[in-house]
């Protein structure tokens, strides 16, 4: 195959992708920085309608010369409509220090079975967006629930002076205390200026973490290799022995998922991005 023609099924896939095997919650699909401003920059991983900048990695742009499209919304759009921003050092550089490092949050190996079957939501974006047009941007974020924590959603949050934010923070909270439902969630927010433009980094994580649900999936994983019968019996014993133990067994596992839910937002993130940081 030639480059053009690889080309074009990357951006081919890169939409397959976006239309057919949708990862993320449907509330995503709506939050379209290109619709407030329509200078961002995004990397074609996260290209969508409306947009008319590519956010690239490095400073290898894209042989426009060459018949290349990019489609979009199912029609062709003819690459020399689309411009592409190299990012600059100076958000690379930034972007790299203030993101927390990955092997701070090297958990040991999460409990796939357990996680698994409870709620959890994640929301990740890298762009960079005309500076006046920054602060309509973060309210836009919020709004789309891309961030959660009280901490850095009210208005006058701390972690922002004069249109940059610099935040990694996370929080806990009870869903429903009968039911034994609690929240985590963490919210990393990068906003950099540099030259009238700002980047943003945004990475969200929000779970529950449900008790009942935990435990009986502990249960049947303890029972799984006894017969039928005897697995009655050993579920029996195994979620009345929870009972007593609730405290210390739960609050492990609740500690263990909270430093999940924090790992997850800077490792995701910094896997997704790693070619911007
Ligand atoms: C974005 O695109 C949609 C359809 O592709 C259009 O209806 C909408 O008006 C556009 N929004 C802006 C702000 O250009
Ligand atoms: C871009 O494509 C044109 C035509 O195919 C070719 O002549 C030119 O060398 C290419 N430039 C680069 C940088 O690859
Ligand atoms: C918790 O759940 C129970 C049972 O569904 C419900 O009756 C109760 O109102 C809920 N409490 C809160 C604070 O939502």
């Amino acid at each position: 195959m030639t480059q053009k023609s690889i080309f074009l099924l990357i951006l081919f896939l890169f939409f397959l992708i976006n239309q057919f095997f949708c990862f993320d919650d449907p509330l995503e699909s709506d939050f379209n920085p290109c619709n407030i401003d329509d200078s961002t920059c995004m990397p074609l991983e996260d290209f969508d309608q409306n947009c008319t900048c590519i956010l690239l990695p490095d400073q290898k742009l894209y042989n426009v010369s060459d018949d290349v499209y990019l489609f979009m919304t199912g029609y062709p759009i003819h690459m020399s409509y689309i411009s592409q921003t190299p990012i600059a050092e100076l958000f690379r550089k930034k972007l790299s220090i203030r993101i927390p490092k990955a092997h701070y949050y090297d958990s040991s190996e999460p409990d796939r079975n357990i996680y698994r079957n409870l709620k959890i939501s994640e929301k990740m974006a890298l762009f960079e967006v005309s500076t006046d047009k920054s602060a309509i941007i973060l309210q836009y974020l919020i709004e789309n629930q891309f961030l959660r924590t009280e901490a850095i959603t009210k208005a006058n949050n701390r972690w922002c002076l004069e249109g940059e934010c610099n935040a990694f923070l996370y929080e806990s909270g009870t869903v429903n205390k009968s039911l034994g439902i609690y929240s985590h969630s963490a919210d990393l927010l990068q906003i950099i200026e540099y030259r009238s433009r700002s980047i943003f980094a945004v990475s969200s994580v929000h779970a529950e973490f449900s008790v009942p649900v935990v435990q009986r999936l502990q249960c049947e994983h303890k029972c799984k290799v006894f017969y039928w019968n005897e697995r009655e019996m050993c579920m029996k014993q195994c979620k009345l022995r929870l009972e007593f133990d609730l405290v210390s067994v739960t609050s492990d596992l609740k500690r263990n998922f909270d430093f999940f839910v924090q790992s997850s937002a800077i490792q995701n993130f910094r896997m997704k991005y790693r070619k911007f940081i």
